[in-house]
């Protein structure tokens, strides 16, 4: 998955959304991948059956929520840091007479429940992921002085009850969408948190997706990506009765008029089945573009990740792959360090990147995470040896990205414009492999689809000419 920081993720509402009573402001502050983003999204629209408006100032807002992140210590840490900065803007806000709630939702509130609190006392809620249906709730609460923990593995489903946005307000969010279609991992590699985080894995069923799919389409949307912590793990009845696999949802989701573009993130190597490998073959509307994360090139600290599959095992189902889709990029995520690691493992890591080839990918040192196997493990890296690691793996990564970039120039083929230009003249759009193009703004309006000629390159952004 991708690990952005999205400084501020809000969205303005229509006054129609907001109830008769005077709106009140939300800001949201979004950690981590794009699952905390999608959710973030959902719970501002449910926020907004409450009267709440998105703000991206967090110094007017009434309700400020940070969705965090847990897999790396770091990114943990940040949110403390950040609530003392919160706790300065909360004491000015109130010398004005306003009041500012503050939530902790996402993968720390999992994890540390209370222990927020108790750190961050100007907390007034502590929400996990499987609960934000019980967000209006837990602020009818906070407003009369109650604070809420809530870190059940609720059975209800955490937003299928919500209000839906209107049609226009989900058109205002550009022509690109998250689909949540998985959640929460059965794996346990013994580095990771996310299974303690976000639970077991369940699957939303086909009815709701489609609803859902549809549903964005009918607003604009030409690109869906389709979200799980292991998406590729999904599966549910079919409509058919059948057990159905990511593979078949693809070729049912390719059917819905005016969906021009599929992609999905992020997957495990030990589920990428053959039906999946078949919609990459078949379905023109599935981007040539696969998020598969290996961590490691040595069997050895493979096996001691928990990641239950060989390097020759990867490298064999990218060629399978490749055979079915030969222009597909691939693109992945790799620890350094891990407990136990050698200079000989390290070379194994290097060398599987090597023969891969990738066009894009994410990499970090090993962040010994509390209640993991991993970081109960014998011979830690020292901090030094990864950072070495750390840099001779990104040399070579920003190499293959570079050459990756590269190739295109003189390449023909079609862009999803999808935003206005940074420039005055131009518009932007995205490649099939999820580069920023930049063209003509008189190329097309946001939404087409148009074919181009790339001309240069500047960094990772592409230049096009129409054609
Ligand atoms: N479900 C996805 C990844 C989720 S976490 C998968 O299985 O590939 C995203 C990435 O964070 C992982 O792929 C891994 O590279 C990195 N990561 C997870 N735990 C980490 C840790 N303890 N230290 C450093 N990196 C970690
Ligand atoms: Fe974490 Fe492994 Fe599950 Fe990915 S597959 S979320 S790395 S435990
Ligand atoms: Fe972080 Fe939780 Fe996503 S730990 S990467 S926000 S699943």
């Amino acid at each position: 998955m991708e690990h952005l920081e999205i400084d501020s993720m809000s969205q303005a509402f229509s006054e129609g959304d907001a109830s008769a009573t005077p709106s009140r402001k939300v800001f949201v502050k979004t950690y981590g991948c794009q699952m905390n983003v999608y959710d973030s999204q959902r719970m501002t629209d449910a926020l907004a059956a409450d009267g709440y408006v998105a703000t991206e100032a967090m110094e007017e807002a009434d309700l400020v929520l940070l969705n965090t992140c847990h897999i790396r210590e770091k990114a943990a840490e940040k949110v403390y840091s950040e609530l003392g900065r919160i706790r300065e803007i909360k004491r000015e806000r109130e010398r004005t007479g306003a009041e500012m709630l503050i939530g902790v939702t996402g993968c720390v509130a999992q994890a540390e429940g209370r222990e927020i609190i108790r750190r961050a006392p100007v907390v007034d809620l502590v929400i996990g992921p499987q609960t934000y249906h019980r967000l209006p709730d837990a602020l009818r609460k906070a407003r009369v002085g109650e604070k809420t923990v809530d870190t059940d593995y609720a059975v209800e489903d955490k937003f299928e009850h919500l209000p839906q946005p209107k049609s226009a307000e989900i058109a205002r969010r550009g022509v690109t969408a998250f689909l949540s279609v998985q959640e929460g991992c059965d794996k346990f590699c013994t580095f990771c948190v996310v299974p303690y985080t976000r639970g077991a894995e369940v699957s939303r069923p086909v009815s709701q997706i489609l609803a859902e799919a549809e549903r964005l389409v009918a607003a604009g949307m030409r690109e869906i990506t389709l979200l799980g912590q292991n998406v590729n793990a999904w599966r549910a009845e079919g409509p058919d009765g059948k057990d159905w696999g990511l593979g078949r949802l693809l070729f049912r989701l390719a059917d819905i008029p005016g969906l021009a573009r599929l992609r999905y993130t992020t997957s495990h190597p030990r589920d990428m089945d053959d039906e999946l490998i078949a919609a990459h073959r078949d379905l023109c509307s599935l981007m040539p573009y696969l998020h598969l994360p290996v961590q490691a090139g040595s069997d050895r600290i493979l096996k001691a990740m928990n990641r239950r599959h060989k390097a020759a095992d990867y490298l064999a189902l990218i060629e399978r792959i490749r055979t079915a889709r030969p222009d597909i990029a691939m693109s992945g995520d790799f620890i350094v360090g891990f407990p136990g690691e050698t200079d000989e493992d390290f070379e194994a890591t290097l060398n599987i990147v090597r023969e891969v080839g990738y066009a894009q990918a994410f990499s970090f040192k090993y962040s010994p995470r509390p209640g993991t196997p991993g970081a109960e493990m014998k011979d830690h890296v020292p901090e030094t040896l990864k950072d070495e690691r750390l840099q001779r793996l990104q040399a070579l990564l920003a190499e293959q990205q570079h050459a990756f970039t590269q190739s295109r120039v003189g390449m023909r083929f079609d862009v999803l414009i999808d935003k206005p230009g940074r420039r005055a003249g131009q518009k932007a759009g995205r490649s099939p492999w999820l580069q920023p193009v930049i063209i003509d703004e008189r190329a097309g309006e946001i939404g087409d689809i148009i074919p181009v000629r790339i001309t240069r390159t500047e960094a990772s952004t592409l230049f096009a000419e129409t054609l």
